[in-house]
């Protein structure tokens, strides 16, 4: 099946892939001809079940993998002919596990890594940490051995991490994993802090309601391609039930309840219980 694209993309391509194979050293075929374009500033959010090669799309447009067959482009550019330090300025990418990701002893250290790399240097990069450190909540712990922390907060020290890099697309693999409601709504607001700034942001979730009210955009991944690509709306629409099934996933509730109720494919709690109070009264 072909993805549907139901928007265009509005603004310019910052990242693509066309035609995207990528067979690991084992043999596994972890994607299977993926096509996508994502422009500037867009929400994306890619979700699909575990092992359908969404960490393996993402890694690609860094620079970790290179393309077995097919292309990537940054900018426009192909990504072969750049190299990963390059690659780094542009995207930041933090790594679904934070383990492979966190090497300093110390948290300041390590969200100091990426922007120090960068040639961010005095007043101009302890102010890019501050703010990292204070987006993810992590602010009195600058000083803490980041294997002090909990799994939740290195998730964290890994997005803070990526945030000192101030790179004009941040992606994160999984960022939610492991979050309270706190975390969550913390990361809920870094992803709209970095769109209010005209950043281009790619998260891998599993979290539909979450991926439903911060993205824009929906690209759901089966098999190593990308089965549906639209807005949360069209995607999660009953349209869309028995292959959003078939990988695996159920559409967030409020896209059910709206379902039923007449209201739409992703009503806010607020249409929700309007509805539900006029039905009662
Ligand atoms: N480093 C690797 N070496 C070999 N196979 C891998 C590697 N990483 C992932 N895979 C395999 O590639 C497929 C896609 O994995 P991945 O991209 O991690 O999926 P997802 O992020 O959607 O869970 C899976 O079958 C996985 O086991
Ligand atoms: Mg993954």
């Amino acid at each position: 099946m072909s993805a549907t694209r139901i928007a265009p993309v509005s603004s310019e391509p910052v990242l693509q892939a066309e035609g995207l194979v990528h067979v690991y050293a084992g043999g596994t075929r972890a994607l299977d001809g993926a096509d996508i374009t994502i422009g500037r500033g867009e929400r994306v959010a890619i979700v699909g079940q575990n092992g359908s090669g969404k960490s393996t799309l993402v890694r690609h447009f860094n620079g970790l993998l290179r393309p077995t067959e097919g292309r990537v482009l940054i900018d426009g550019t192909d990504a072969a002919g750049r190299r990963v330090a390059h690659l780094a300025a542009t995207v930041g990418l933090a790594f679904q596990d934070p383990d492979r990701q966190i090497f300093a002893a110390k948290v300041r250290s390590e969200v100091a890594f990426g922007p120090r790399n960068l040639g961010r240097r005095g007043a101009e990069l302890e102010h890019a940490i501050d703010e990292a450190l204070a987006a993810t909540g992590l602010e009195k712990d600058g000083e803490t051995n980041p294997y002090d922390l909990g799994y939740s907060r290195r998730k964290l020290l890994a997005l803070a991490s990526i945030l000192a890099m101030a790179t004009p697309v941040v992606i994160l693999d999984e960022p939610t994993t492991g979050q309270d409601a706190r975390g969550l709504a913390r990361i809920h607001r870094i992803v709209a802090d970095l769109a209010a700034a005209g950043r281009t942001v790619v998260a891998i979730s599993h979290d539909m309601r979450f991926v439903a009210e911060a993205f824009d955009r929906v690209v759901v991944m089966r098999e190593g391609r990308i089965v549906l690509d639209g807005s949360p709306a069209n995607v999660f629409g009953e349209p869309n039930w028995a292959t959003l099934g078939s990988t695996f996933l159920e559409p967030p509730l409020a896209a059910r309840i709206g379902a039923r109720l007449g209201l739409g494919s992703t009503p806010t709690d607020g249409v929700l219980l309007d509805a539900l109070e006029a039905r009662s009264a």
